[in-house]
């Protein structure tokens, strides 16, 4: 195992690299953060400039995973421009779990950035990080999200029916897992 895990130098790909935020990015941030159809399936609502600022100030922050509930949120950027970001949470230790999520600005959706951004980080989670299993959250009506989830070669595992109260109505929510064992880089 190898826990802890410290995100202190950019990952990167063929089209683009994950790094840390900094304070030059609440723009960017704020850009897909105030947009409501790319908060739509968020568990927030739209964000002013100020709160996204704050938000930056608490993600540039974060890099070590850890504990339980530690987490990085790394930037996606093209071209020198954040595109978007990763969410990526330290679940369980004890059970070598972390949770992954996604979002782009509207304008970089349909570019395929998600994905090989989610796969950068799926393939340092089973490689450096040695974890065991990696799982995202969302609400079954987010169509993009879940044919990501099986881009990335994630098992439906559980569709939890209205089992939360979601921006004023009950909401679904399904859970897609992978193992270390089954990831395809
Ligand atoms: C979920 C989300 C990140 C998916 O973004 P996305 O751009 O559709 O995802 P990918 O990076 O996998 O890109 C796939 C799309 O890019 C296209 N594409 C274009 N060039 C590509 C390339 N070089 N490589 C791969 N795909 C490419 C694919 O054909 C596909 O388009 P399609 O859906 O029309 O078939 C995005 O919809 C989003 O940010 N939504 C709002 C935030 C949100 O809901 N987040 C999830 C909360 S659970």
């Amino acid at each position: 195992m190898s826990l802890p895990f410290s995100f202190d130098e950019p990952l990167v790909t063929e089209r683009l690299s994950l790094r840390l935020m900094n304070e030059g990015d609440v723009d960017a941030v704020h850009d897909w953060m105030s947009d409501p159809e790319v908060v739509r399936y968020q568990l927030y609502d739209v964000r002013d400039r100020a709160t996204v600022a704050e938000k930056v100030a608490e993600y540039a922050l974060a890099s070590r995973l850890e504990s339980n509930g530690d987490y990085v949120q790394p930037a996606i950027v093209v071209d020198g421009e954040v595109v978007g970001a990763i969410y990526f949470t330290l679940s369980s230790v004890d059970d070598l779990t972390a949770e992954i999520g996604w979002v782009l600005g509207r304008a970089h959706q349909g570019k395929g950035y998600a994905f090989e951004a989610a796969s950068a980080m799926l393939s340092v989670a089973f490689g450096e990080m040695g974890l065991h299993r990696v799982y995202a959250e969302l609400d079954p009506r987010n169509a993009a999200s879940v044919a990501l989830c099986l881009r990335l070669g994630m098992r439906r595992e559980a569709h939890f029916v209205e089992h939360m109260m979601f921006k004023g109505e009950w909401a679904d929510t399904g859970i897609y897992g992978l193992l270390a064992r089954e990831w395809k880089p």
